[in-house]
């Protein structure tokens, strides 16, 4: 004990005299063979995860040998929480496994204008507008229809809790944007949840969707989600006003990779729960999935996606990323007609 605290504290002075900083970073991979969303064959736009215990496969973990408990009379949600248990105390202190579980909000108001005006219209005309005569979608709210998606979601998490003893999420974020405030709050109320975990989730600035010149990736001030959600906590340093939307420009999706690993490291050298949950964006999860190294999966409105990560810490300095200036947004006077998707650089004005 008493040579091996010496030794440590030699090296800490060698590697302060020779001045050489001590750098490391995190590094994602997903664990697969797992959920079906991880296998290749699977296909996420008929893919349904309520009706398909969240896509958890039936299968056997080397862990299940060491259970404990009466193996027959468990869940599969139980023997995989036994399984990342398991992984959990074999991993070398600079390993670690998460379950995220990461949901697209139900459908907002923006969602359904879009299908209402068709993409070329929307993208180039209308979603720059804060909203009709009739209809706001500047940070859009639910719509019945989203409302319902939710709450069909809330009823899948009482199911999963009760019957196939899930581990419930140890912690929670979500976007700043209303629609996946809203969609988290219906998700996550009324849930029998442990004592030690209750839902009270964390708002982070870099779960938002990517920034596009649209009104529905402008997110309101603090005060106002302040006032909708008084029971949620903001991030450190979360300002009043919206520090990244700008009329007319938009991010590029390498930036919000950067910025969506950034977050990720920020939640795991933050939080040591193994459980979390994300309430976010399709464009946004599509990018965390990307910084995972998760195959593309695309969420309609209102699913979720389960993803075991393996989380290392790697010694030295962490790849060079460069961010790139907003790039600006084309427009069209009037909106276009055509409503085929084939418009994306809104070459199509009328
Ligand atoms: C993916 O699914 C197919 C079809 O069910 C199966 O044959 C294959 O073994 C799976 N691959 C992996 C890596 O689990
Ligand atoms: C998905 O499955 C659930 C439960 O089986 C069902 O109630 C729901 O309608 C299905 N959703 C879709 C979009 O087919
Ligand atoms: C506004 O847009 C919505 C589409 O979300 C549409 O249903 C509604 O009819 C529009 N209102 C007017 C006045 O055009
Ligand atoms: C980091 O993770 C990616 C997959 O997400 C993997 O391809 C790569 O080899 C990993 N890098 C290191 C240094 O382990």
């Amino acid at each position: 004990m008493i040579a091996s605290s010496i030794a440590c504290g030699l090296l800490a002075l060698a590697s302060t005299v020779s001045g050489t900083a001590h750098r490391s970073y995190l590094n994602y991979t997903v664990v697969k063979e797992l959920f079906l969303q991880d296998n290749d064959t699977t296909v996420a736009s008929t893919f349904n995860f309520t009706a398909s215990n969240f896509g958890l496969i039936d299968r056997k973990y080397p862990s299940d040998s060491s259970y404990g408990r009466d193996l027959k009379h468990s869940t599969q949600w139980q023997r995989l929480a036994h399984y990342i248990d398991y992984i959990n105390k074999k991993a070398r202190n600079t390993e670690r496994y998460a379950l995220l579980f990461l949901g697209r909000h139900g459908e907002g108001y923006h969602n359904a204008a879009e299908t209402y005006f068709g993409t070329p219209a929307w993208n180039c005309y209308w979603s720059e507008l804060d909203g009709n005569a009739t209809v706001t979608w500047a940070d859009a709210h639910l719509t019945p229809k989203g409302i319902d998606q939710a709450k069909d979601v809330n009823k899948f998490w009482k199911h999963l809790i009760k019957d196939e003893k899930i581990t419930p999420p140890e912690t929670y974020y979500t976007s700043p944007m209303f629609r996946c405030l809203d969609t988290a709050r219906l998700t996550f109320t009324g849930l029998n949840l442990p004592k030690r975990s209750p839902f009270i989730p964390t708002i982070k600035e870099y779960f938002r969707e990517g920034i596009s010149a649209h009104t529905c990736d402008r997110r309101s001030t603090r005060s106002y989600i302040h006032k909708n959600f008084p029971s949620y906590k903001f991030e450190k340093g979360f300002p009043e006003k919206d520090p990244y939307w700008r009329a007319l420009f938009a991010e590029t999706s390498k930036d919000q990779d950067i910025r969506s690993k950034k977050v990720l490291d920020d939640v795991f050298s933050n939080d040591d729960s193994t459980y979390i949950s994300v309430t976010a964006h399709s464009g946004e999860i599509a990018s965390l999935l990307r910084v995972l190294g998760h195959r593309v999966f695309g969420l309609s409105t209102g699913s979720a996606i389960p993803v075991l990560v393996k989380i290392t810490t790697i010694q030295g300095n962490a790849p060079a990323t460069t961010t790139q200036p907003f790039t600006p947004q084309k427009t069209c006077a009037v909106p276009p007609t055509i409503r085929d998707s084939s418009c994306n650089d809104c070459s199509c004005c009328t």
